[in-house]
């Protein structure tokens, strides 16, 4: 454990980011928070220090970097959504693209040559195979995947010229909330499955909707990799851990994952049971930009980071989610 260290986390009050504060802090790390706070929440910020700016504002990132005495980036702001990736491509070139390559510059100008960055399972694209390992062609079928793929081999191709040493985690299908419920995930507006089924079962939305029944899987709707977002926490910071222990510059990019995926329809079912709610269910056409099947191949982080998955059951990810929205709710 590399304790005392000093770590920025840009895009630190969004989901997965205020989660990885909170482990990175944990594990002893000194946490400083930058976000613009287009999408992050204020009270979701638990580093020592909150900074908020621009990604692409690259004089105050270099003063932030040579100020702070950072010695690893996590970079989590980006545009997340797929399916609006395909209705405004530029924009995800824009935020996830562009803004990165200035923090990549401002790194560079202060001398911080270790950076872990999120990367998705959207690259990958649809392949036929059970799980996506990390030796595929990668072959996103969306703007948003295709924006992530660009980040990596812009850290792939810096490693030599620039002495960078980079992690990339593709993460599958961030889920879950804070066992403690300290934060959880709230998007606005909302998107992802899990949050959209839970404010169905609360009663905040009248149905839901399936989007496609008919891909060729065994029931008809999308199978996705759910991993409960404290194990993403748990990966990033012995990503962290890892890439301060690297002596020589150098690019890695790995699935976090569980090696397990889940239909659309299993996933209804799980949040009916826990929730005790038996909301509608609307079956739609396809969303575009959806792949049919993605489920990761976890074996690398095991063997790199000594990581897997403990937290990731559905089950358990749906109560955790549950708790953080209805505790909410309630609230
Ligand atoms: N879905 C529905 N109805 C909805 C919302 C989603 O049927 O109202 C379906 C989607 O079609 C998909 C599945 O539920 O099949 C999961 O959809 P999400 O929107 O929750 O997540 P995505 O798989 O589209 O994407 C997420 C993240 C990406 C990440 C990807 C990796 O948003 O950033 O997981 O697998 F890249």
């Amino acid at each position: 454990m590399q304790n005392g260290k000093n770590i920025l986390v840009i895009g630190g009050a969004g989901f997965i980011g205020s989660h990885t504060t909170l482990a990175l802090k944990e594990a002893g790390f000194n946490v400083v928070i930058y976000d613009n706070f287009s999408t992050g929440h204020r009270d979701a910020c638990f580093g020592h220090e909150v900074v908020t700016g621009e990604l692409a504002d690259q004089a105050k990132l270099t003063q932030v970097l040579k100020t702070h005495d950072i010695d690893c980036v996590v970079h989590f702001a980006a545009l997340i959504e797929a399916g609006q990736s395909v209705i405004d491509p530029f924009a995800f070139y824009e935020n996830n693209v562009a803004a990165t390559l200035f923090l990549l510059q401002a790194m560079r100008t202060a001398d911080v040559a270790k950076i872990v960055f999120s990367s998705t399972a959207a690259v990958y694209g649809n392949q036929d195979m059970d799980l996506l390992s990390e030796g595929l062609p990668n072959e996103p079928v969306n703007p948003y995947g295709h924006s992530k793929l660009m980040v990596e081999t812009m850290l792939q191709t810096a490693a030599a010229p620039y002495g960078l040493t980079s992690i990339a985690l593709r993460y599958f299908n961030a889920s879950g909330a804070d066992p403690e419920g300290r934060t959880g995930e709230r998007h606005d507006p909302e998107t992802h499955l899990i949050p959209l089924l839970i404010q169905a079962a609360l009663g905040q939305r009248d149905h839901f909707k399936i989007f496609g029944t008919d891909y060729d899987t065994p029931d008809g709707t999308c199978i996705r990799d759910y991993i409960h977002v404290s194990d993403l926490a748990q990966g990033h910071v012995a990503a962290v851990n890892r890439a301060l222990g690297q002596s020589q510059p150098g690019f890695e990019g790995m699935n976090l994952g569980t090696g397990t995926g889940h239909s659309v329809r299993e996933v209804v079912d799980t949040v009916k049971r826990v929730s005790g709610s038996d909301f509608r269910v609307e079956l739609c056409p396809r969303r575009a930009g959806d792949p049919a099947k993605l489920v990761a191949d976890a074996c690398r982080a095991k063997e790199l980071l000594d990581w897997e998955a403990t937290r990731s059951d559905l089950e358990t990810i749906v109560k955790d989610a549950w708790r953080f929205f209805s505790g909410r709710s309630a609230g």
